[in-house]
């Protein structure tokens, strides 16, 4: 009997046993750095000239590993056997390939802590927020493979007297998966999966920061029993190789998570219909958020604060889900803006050799120029009240950074920052502070503090975000329990981890019998 699904635990690691496992991954992560990874295409492996080299963005000597690198004519290599391959995987029984997702979150749980410390090393995760994308990772594992089972006899319609009427979902064909960097793991193996256990095949494009965790993940899911062909592994560059499988004919569908400047142009490219084309393409985009926390004047202060420190600062506020902004009614305003500094002043920062680091680095050099770009236009649009200054001469450090008084239409606390800058605006009443939370063009998360209960049911119905929650931060959404997606330019809601998910990668067929 299947047991029922239940998140992964996150490790504790206060206590020594758990802290000493995590230092043993870290020894076997040691002991791969540097290797070189190749295509997988059909099982094959392929080794290119041209290299992405990932490194640690907390120690940019330190490399993590050299990946062959696909270009136009070996993407196209990729969608013929994906293509031709999806013949025979769409035929294989659901139970058949749900259970290569169970076996594959059964390899990751064993090597769970490599998989983490890996993170710790490309990413430049802390351990806490390693362990989380690694737990997720195998989540979503879990909740598709269930999913998958639950479905895999299509859905109820009605019959007349003399009719047999059926509803099934069929695969849809090849997908091309294109994931992020920020969960690196869970993100990227999350959309992969969604898509395989549905009976298509996959041409997966990794972040080229984080390619790594991409090829390990994609061994495991060999070691699973996955046949060769259903999952392709083809890093490369997003503008060379992506707009190529966006564009391509046999593309029957695209998932893509990342930023919004490449998601809707994804979006307007995966419209246009090419030669020898027989679709609409179906699109998934999951995109870039500025998500506002706002604390009312009837709230637990305490949590408010904290709750502004953790999402706006934790893996550095690289989250689509993360506090970038937070509305303070006037009337506790200053209380609130005081704890948050002296909360942000304690937080440590630097390379994430030991759990009690809170804060690493941001990933590279581009996003650590942009970020301190957006801190200067910051230091004009408000008041710098607690960081504001980084370094990169070893790694990409910048200090957690606190903004006041800033108007709600300012730049700050309207554009996608994706780094530890929070800005800060107050607000004379509640209705005015969910207006500030509605004014910007995204929609993905939010969250209000308050014991005031017909202002939380306001904010309900009103606070237009995919993820709402109340009284606790905004990031950190559970796969099976907080499905994830975001409104507006956040995205196509597609509302990852949860129960409409699935047959976004499938098609329905009514089947129609006379008895
Ligand atoms: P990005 O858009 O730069 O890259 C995402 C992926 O797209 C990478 O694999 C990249 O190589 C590829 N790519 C780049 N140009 C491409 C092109 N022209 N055609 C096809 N592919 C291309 O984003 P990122 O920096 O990796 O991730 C950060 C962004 O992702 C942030 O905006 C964040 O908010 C967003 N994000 C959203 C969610 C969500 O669920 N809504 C989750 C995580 C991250
Ligand atoms: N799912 C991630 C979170 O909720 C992005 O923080």
């Amino acid at each position: 009997m299947m047991i029922p699904y239940k998140h992964e635990p996150f490790t504790d690691f206060s206590a020594e046993e758990n802290k000493k496992a995590f230092q043993e991954g870290l020894k076997t992560v040691e002991g791969y750095l540097g290797e070189e990874y190749p295509l997988i295409i059909g099982g094959e492996r392929i080794v290119t000239e041209d290299k992405i080299v990932s490194y640690n963005p907390g120690n940019k000597e330190e490399v993590v590993g050299r990946v062959s690198k696909a270009d136009q004519k070996l993407a196209e290599k990729a969608m013929q056997v994906a293509d031709e391959t999806f013949k025979t995987w769409k035929k294989v029984k659901p139970e058949i390939r749900a259970d290569i997702l169970f076996r594959a979150a059964a390899i990751v749980r064993r090597r769970k802590h490599e998989f983490s410390a890996l993170l710790v090393k490309e990413a430049g995760k802390p351990w806490n927020e390693a362990d989380a994308d690694t737990a997720e990772a195998i989540d979503f594992m879990e909740y598709y493979g269930r999913e998958m089972l639950a479905m895999k006899d299509g859905k109820k319609v009605e019959s007349r007297p003399g009719e047999y009427n059926r509803y099934d979902y069929i695969p849809l064909g090849v997908g091309v998966v294109i994931s992020p960097w920020n969960f690196a793991f869970a993100i990227m193996a999350g959309t992969a999966v969604a898509a395989l256990v549905t009976g298509n095949t996959v041409l997966l494009k990794p972040a080229s920061t984080t390619p790594v965790v991409a090829a390990k993940f994609v061994e495991v899911m060999e070691e699973a029993g996955l046949p060769k062909g259903v999952l392709n592994y083809i890093p490369g560059s997003g503008k060379e190789v992506g707009d190529y499988l966006v564009d391509h004919p046999r593309t029957r569908f695209i998932s893509f998570t990342g930023s919004r400047e490449v998601g809707t142009r994804m979006y307007e490219r995966a419209a246009k219909v090419h030669p020898g084309q027989v679709w609409l393409k179906r699109v998934i985009v999951e995109m870039g958020g500025k998500d506002t926390i706002v604390v009312d004047k009837e709230a637990d202060l305490e949590l408010a604060a904290q709750s502004i420190v953790k999402s706006a600062f934790g893996f550095s506020g690289q989250k689509c889900s993360a506090c970038s902004r937070a509305v303070v009614l006037e009337e506790v305003y200053d209380q609130v803006l005081d704890r948050v500094i002296e909360l942000t002043k304690e937080l440590s920062l630097g390379e994430t050799k030991s759990p009690e680091t809170f804060m690493g680095p941001v990933i590279d050099q581009s996003a650590f120029d942009k970020i301190m770009s957006y801190i200067e236009i910051g230091k004009e649009e408000g008041r710098l009240v607690a960081g504001g200054e980084g370094d990169s001469s070893k790694g990409y450090f910048i200090k957690p950074t606190v903004i006041a008084d800033v108007d709600p239409k300012a730049r700050i606390m309207q554009e996608e920052i994706f780094g530890p800058v929070v800005a800060i605006s107050k607000a004379k009443d509640f209705d005015e502070a969910l207006d500030i939370a509605n004014n910007t063009e995204y929609g993905l998360t939010g969250a209000v503090i308050t014991n005031n209960r017909m202002n939380q049911e306001k904010a309900r119905e009103d606070f237009h975000v995919g993820n709402l929650y109340f009284n606790r931060g905004c990031t950190g959404a559970i796969v099976g329990y907080q499905p994830f997606g975001g409104f507006d330019m956040s995205g196509t809601d597609s509302k990852a981890g949860g129960p409409d998910y699935l047959t976004l990668h499938m098609q329905a067929k009514t089947t129609s019998e006379m008895l």
